[in-house]
């Protein structure tokens, strides 16, 4: 049985006060049944230190959204893994496409930073997806193809969650058809050796739309930006 993971990305939002008022309501909006599934919120590093402390011995995992290196050196600006392991973030997202686009991330940078997370046993959420360009000229394969081979090299895969994102679901309201999520999905399943990994689905994901995406079979969880920023809307997904 593969585990299930329901994570949110807040991208660049939030103050400690407003960290701190979202996972008062979460807690209190969260069923009892919960453990069947993992929740990880990976936040911006300016709150990891207040949410270590606050999630400390509950079941939500805090995640970070970028890693620079394993260790310590001269890189003014940015967090190691050593930093992250002591700030107990157990989870990193890497590959996300914004970090592609904006900062100019490669599938060879891409993949040193899932190697630096696994060095300190960090959990990679290696995101992957194709634009819509990509899309029309239909080279969703190829592209999702090229983008794990290139990321996966010299990866422990036992240590790995995948999420594919396809670049025009993120953040517009147009979900990825379920079925075509969950073919992509069996896609990439079949280009990884380890057939246990976890395989989200990310790109508008909502409380309406949750049933329709997890009853899929190949869908082992979510990754969930705008709607993860709201304790409701957020508590509702991982309820489902
Ligand atoms: O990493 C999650 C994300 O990119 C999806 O964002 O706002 O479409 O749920 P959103």
């Amino acid at each position: 049985m593969r585990k299930k993971i329901i994570a949110g990305n807040w991208k660049m939002h939030k103050t400690q006060a407003e960290a701190l008022e979202f996972l008062s309501v979460l807690k209190l909006n969260l069923a009892n049944t919960t453990e069947k599934a993992d929740i990880v919120l990976c936040v911006p590093f300016t709150l990891l230190s207040l949410l270590s402390k606050s999630l400390h011995g509950g079941n939500i995992h805090l995640g970070a959204q970028n890693i620079h290196w394993a260790n310590e050196g001269a890189f003014t600006g940015e967090i190691s893994g050593s930093m992250l392991v002591d700030l107990n973030a157990n989870y990193v997202i890497v590959g996300h496409s914004e970090r592609r686009q904006y900062f100019g991330e490669t599938d060879k940078i891409v993949n040193e930073k899932v190697i630096a997370a696994q060095y300190h046993k960090i959990k990679p959420i290696l995101c992957v997806g194709e634009t819509k360009k990509q899309r029309d000229a239909g080279e969703v394969e190829k592209v999702i193809v090229k983008q794990l081979e290139q990321s996966l090299v010299n990866v422990d895969q036992g240590n790995l969650v995948i999420a594919y994102e396809p670049i025009w679901a993120i953040g517009t309201g147009e979900t990825c058809n379920v079925l075509e999520a969950n073919r992509i999905i069996g896609i990439i399943r079949e280009q990884v050796t380890n057939k246990g990994i976890t395989i989200q689905y990310g790109g508008s994901v909502t409380p309406k739309n949750i049933s329709e995406i997890m009853t899929q079979p190949n869908i082992d969880g979510v990754l969930v930006g705008g709607a993860s920023l709201n304790p409701l809307s957020f508590s509702e997904i991982i309820n489902y």
